[in-house]
């Protein structure tokens, strides 16, 4: 079996975890070198890689040096959002395949240069959004391919997600979060959401995103935590923060084929877990969140209360029509992998891809049409919600390029 050695660039919360759960149980691959700006998390990421291989690979704190190592094959970039983009051109420009982790871009003109680094090097570039392999996600995909959902009219989604405790303790805990909070207000994180329904709308394939309008609520949440737990007692730079971040953030984008997509940001007031994903066509919809199909006369009463509550959950009817059947045949171990599954699907199809020198399901045109909406977001909440025009970032390709699902969803094709 060929094994691929991997680099990895940057090991906190993600890095390590990944590393892990997850790349160091892959028989195929091998862990050739190790980089983060801090030495205890290299110190902490070579020691899993000793006892569950054996070896130390090569450790460094400057990423420039991954890409000298003699042999290696691709690197996994899963710094913060502040450097992933630069780091991923770099190896691109070495030649190296690349896989990145997801976040938002700072400008325009980071993803027309991570498209350019692609286009000269043709280098692999895979962008790691892992929820475009999820089991729902999945199942509404196959539904709309089938043509069971009509015509695809509106789809929404949003990073719901109680993020006060990470944002807040980001000096004590040195993450990233806490200095796009305090200045930046955007749609700072749009991928999870907006990565599945791109898909499912033939982004890039066929159609494209036009333009997008964004508003921003006030900004209490953090503030109001802060005092609450009297976090600058910990941290004297919380002492009277005021954050730019606004609490919730709507993002409304249009796209060539008449689609509209909502987004949500939701991440610094108290609440449960939700990408509230939900595909909305001429024939039914799909709504994640309580997992439920509605059909196009299903019922006759079907807008009554009793009937929208017995619709609940009934996605677990449709799995054998829809569901992939990599999720259906999955086994206890690839779901410990991380988020489900999930991780374990994405981090498979990019080492295959690897291996078999094939193009990442999802690619550097996907990143920069998803990673652009949090700058684009920005100047529009900068400008009273003025729409903001989002670029082709494929030239005009995207007229004649094939649609693309992240797996094959054959099974379910009518
Ligand atoms: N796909 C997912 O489900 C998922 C989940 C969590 C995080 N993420 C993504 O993973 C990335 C990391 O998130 P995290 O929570 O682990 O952040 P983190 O702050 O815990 O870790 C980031 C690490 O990158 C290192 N780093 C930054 N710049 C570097 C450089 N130039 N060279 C070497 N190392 C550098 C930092 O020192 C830090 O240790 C982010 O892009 C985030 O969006 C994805």
């Amino acid at each position: 079996m060929k094994h691929v050695k991997i680099g990895v660039i940057g090991l906190g919360q993600r890095g390590y975890s990944v590393l892990k759960s997850n790349l160091l149980k892959m028989d195929d691959v091998d862990i050739v070198g190790l980089c983060d700006l801090y030495e205890d998390r290299i110190e902490k990421a070579a020691e899993a890689v000793k006892e569950i291989r054996g070896y130390t690979p090569y450790c460094t704190r400057s990423y420039e040096e991954i890409f000298g190592i003699e042999g290696i094959e691709a690197v996994y970039v899963v710094t913060c959002w502040e450097t992933h983009v630069k780091i991923s051109i770099d190896s691109m420009r070495c030649g190296i395949p690349v896989a990145c982790e997801v976040g938002g871009a700072y400008s325009l003109e980071e993803c027309y240069a991570l498209v350019q680094a692609y286009e000269e090097t043709k280098t692999p570039f895979a962008f790691m959004e892992n929820c475009c392999f999820n089991n729902s996600e999945l199942m509404a995909t196959a539904a709309v391919r089938s043509g069971a959902l009509g015509r695809i009219v509106h789809c929404s989604g949003a990073y719901g997600h109680d993020l006060r405790e990470e944002v807040s303790y980001g000096n004590i805990r040195r993450h990233y979060r806490l200095e796009n909070y305090l200045h930046r207000n955007c749609e700072n994180y749009p991928t999870h959401e907006l990565g599945p329904i791109a898909k499912i709308l033939n982004i890039n394939r066929g159609n494209k995103f036009l333009s997008l309008v964004s508003v921003a609520s006030h900004s209490f949440g953090l503030e109001e935590y802060i005092k609450d737990k009297k976090l600058y007692e910990q941290d004297a730079a919380l002492k009277d923060v005021s954050f730019k971040q606004g609490d919730v953030v709507n993002t409304i984008i249009t796209c060539e084929g008449g689609e509209t997509i909502l987004l949500t940001l939701d991440t610094t007031l108290p609440r449960s877990y939700s990408r509230a994903f939900t595909v909305r066509g001429t024939k039914g919809m799909y709504e994640m969140d309580t997992n439920s199909f509605f059909f196009d006369g299903m019922k006759e009463d079907f807008n009554t209360c009793a009937y929208y509550k017995r619709c609940i959950d009934n996605g677990k009817e449709y799995e054998e029509r829809f569901m992939p059947s990599m999720w259906l045949n999955m086994t206890e171990e690839q779901k410990k992998r991380g988020h489900g599954g999930m991780d374990y699907f994405i981090y498979r199809e990019f080492v295959d891809c690897v291996k078999e020198g094939r193009e990442f399901p999802i690619d550097v045109y996907d990143a920069a049409a998803w990673m652009c909406i949090t700058c684009l977001s920005a100047a529009s909440i900068e400008n009273n919600g003025a729409p903001q025009a989002i670029p082709d970032f494929t030239n005009g390709a995207y007229k004649t390029r094939a649609p693309l699902d992240v797996v094959n969803l054959e099974k379910t094709s009518c």
